[in-house]
């Protein structure tokens, strides 16, 4: 069961409907955020809500709420769900014109989902994943300050179809320079004798929540990471892999392509710490 409330109401989930008009839904032009509960209360939602903003900005979408009131919706779809959730606001440019032209929608869209958070099996955390390595390219929309979270997910949807085809529960996608950059819906992470490795904002790819904290519970151990623009070569030298999201948090990963990794202390030592962190927000993080 999903619950729905567009634009503040609480909708049926089969009268959850918008138009067809919809430049969300004609040019995916839309942006959103994927927020979790732990312990019952929402996780890290003000970094959400700051990126949700960046997005706005970054497609010239403004957005007409104050974050009060997205925050206070979010809670309430949590709250409607109850146990631990999964809450997804998507924000639409709204119905307009049948023209790529966005001037003429000016009623954005404001809808939140909320379903029982679904998390890997405890065994996966133990074990690892395997991520297909993908042939499709990453397509990234700001190459400075991070990818624009957008309802563009049609590169990922194809990697990950992939995925499935390889019996993968993940897919990495490489940029146009043949750079690492992310996973579909995660960030990678690799250790390479002791230091940390991920792409940089650079390489197209999400600034992830769960990245940001993964670089101040890493600083917090003095394990050293690095950003950079990476080559596939350096992450199959690697000696541990793993990857990060809102639903997942540090999940360790066994195979990459061909490659196999162990899941090793350094990873271990994340996910207990992320385990562990109780609420973020107020470590004020750079976001
Ligand atoms: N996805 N990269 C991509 C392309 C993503 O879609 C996501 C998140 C991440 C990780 O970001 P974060 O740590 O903020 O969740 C990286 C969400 C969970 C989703 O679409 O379901």
């Amino acid at each position: 069961m999903v619950n729905v409330m567009m634009n503040g109401e609480w909708v049926a989930p089969e009268d959850a409907k918008i138009s067809v008009f919809d430049h969300g839904f004609l040019f995916g032009d839309s942006i959103y955020e994927v927020v979790r509960t732990r312990h019952g209360a929402l996780f890290a939602a003000g970094m959400h809500l700051k990126r949700l903003r960046y997005s706005g900005d970054q497609i010239g979408l403004e957005l007409p709420w104050a974050d009060t009131l997205m925050h206070d919706e979010m809670e309430a779809m949590a709250k409607s769900v109850g146990g631990e959730a999964y809450v997804r606001l998507v924000i639409t440019r709204g119905p307009g014109p049948l023209s790529i032209n966005p001037d003429g929608c000016v009623n954005p869209m404001r809808i939140l989902f909320g379903k029982p958070l679904e998390v890997p099996a405890a065994h996966v955390y133990k074990d690892g994943i395997h991520i297909h390595l993908s042939r499709i390219r990453k397509n990234p929309l700001s190459k400075v300050k991070g990818n624009i979270k957008t309802g563009n997910y049609l590169d990922h949807v194809m990697a990950f179809r992939e995925a499935l085809a390889h019996n993968c529960q993940e897919a990495l996608l490489l940029n146009h320079r043949k750079q690492v950059a992310e996973c579909t819906t995660s960030n990678i992470f690799w250790v390479t004798r002791g230091k940390l490795h991920t792409p940089s904002l650079r390489s197209g790819i999400l600034k992830g929540v769960t990245r940001q904290i993964v670089f101040y519970l890493a600083e917090q151990q003095g394990i050293v990471c690095e950003e950079g623009l990476f080559p596939l070569e350096e992450l199959v030298q690697a000696d541990e892999v793993f990857i990060t999201s809102t639903t997942r948090d540090v999940l360790p990963v066994s195979v990459v392509g061909e490659q196999r990794y162990p899941v090793g202390p350094i990873t271990r030592r994340l996910m207990a710490d992320f385990d562990a962190i109780g609420q973020v927000d107020h470590l004020d993080l750079k976001f």
